[in-house]
């Protein structure tokens, strides 16, 4: 039986489908269970829980031979469920990270660098997948792309190696499937080409038949502008950090490890955008 935990996240609820539609048993942790009918209708049991209730969280693990460990990535939590996945006998961790560093300006990359140290140290068999940013952010943008044809972003020309999270989730699944040869291998997983917001509003303008104008933000005003849209502070925070970061070419990294690993390309961003079409319009 394979757990799932952020299930009902961008990575987790693929993840369950895929690993459904593979015949393979697969236990979905939610919080709460009128958001995972889905899951459920896919072919998932569900399990109620929450990070934050230590007897869910070890219930959920009863009988686990792989977990797929995504949330977001709140330490203290995440590290309960590797101490909880140890006592449980469990196999094989899969879990979903970012670009973790314990030095860097973010606090969630911090975050992400202790969870990471904290497997590797646990003993437990585990694979560390680091993504770039997902395609999927981009959907926050789509209220704006529909009201005013515009979005605006402190990323400036940066380029990035986006992904979408779907691709995250088959390689997530494809390895806790059978994680014989992916123990203490770290995979770096991008898409297929390195893109701008400036590339981003052209393909939307291309889809929708409309010009779509990107407008550079500065970090404040792309913190501020976060804010007014009812992103927690501290959370805006480190998006506009990780955006100027962006414009510094800090995410213009790709790698090749998504088609090594699934036998068949990343989706590129026109894909994403044609999949998603009507949030966009
Ligand atoms: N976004 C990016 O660009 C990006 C890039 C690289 C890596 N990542 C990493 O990807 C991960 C996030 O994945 P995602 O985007 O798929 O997540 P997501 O869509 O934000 O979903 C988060 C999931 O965690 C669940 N959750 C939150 N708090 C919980 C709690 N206390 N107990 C149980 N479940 C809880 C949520 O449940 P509810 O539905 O109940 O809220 C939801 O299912 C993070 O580790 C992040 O660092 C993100």
């Amino acid at each position: 039986m394979i757990l799932v935990t952020g299930a009902t996240g961008k990575v987790g609820s693929e993840a369950v489908r895929l690993l459904s539609r593979r015949g393979l048993p697969v236990r979905a942790l939610v919080r709460n269970r009128e958001k995972a009918e889905a899951l459920a209708t896919a072919g998932a049991e569900i399990a109620e829980g929450d990070f934050e209730v230590p007897d869910t969280v070890d219930a959920a693990l009863t009988g686990i031979t792989s977990v797929i460990l995504v949330s977001p990535a709140v330490p203290k939590q995440e590290l309960y469920v590797v101490d909880s996945a140890v006592r449980s006998g469990v196999g094989h961790v899969v879990k979903i990270t970012s670009k973790a560093s314990a030095d860097s300006p973010i606090a969630r990359r911090r975050g992400q660098a202790e969870i990471e140290a904290g497997l590797v140290a646990s003993g437990l068999s585990y694979t560390l997948l680091r993504a770039n940013a997902y395609m999927q952010n981009v959907l926050t943008l789509a209220p704006a792309i529909v009201r005013a044809s515009g979005f605006g972003s402190s990323a400036g020309t940066g380029r990035v190696g986006m992904i979408d999270a779907r691709d995250v989730a088959a390689v997530a699944a494809e390895i806790a499937a059978a994680p014989a040869l992916h123990n203490g291998k770290t995979y770096w997983l991008t898409g297929p080409e390195l893109i701008s917001y400036t590339d981003i509003a052209a393909a939307l303008s291309e889809l929708l038949g409309r010009p779509i104008t990107y407008h550079e933000r500065t970090f404040e005003q792309d913190k501020e502008a976060m804010i007014r849209a009812g992103v927690p502070a501290p959370t805006a925070e480190m998006n506009a950090q990780a955006f100027s970061l962006i414009a510094e070419g800090d995410a213009a990294w790709l790698s090749r490890d998504v088609p090594a690993l699934l036998h068949r390309p990343a989706r590129p961003f026109e894909q994403f955008a044609a999949d998603y079409a009507t949030t966009f319009s």
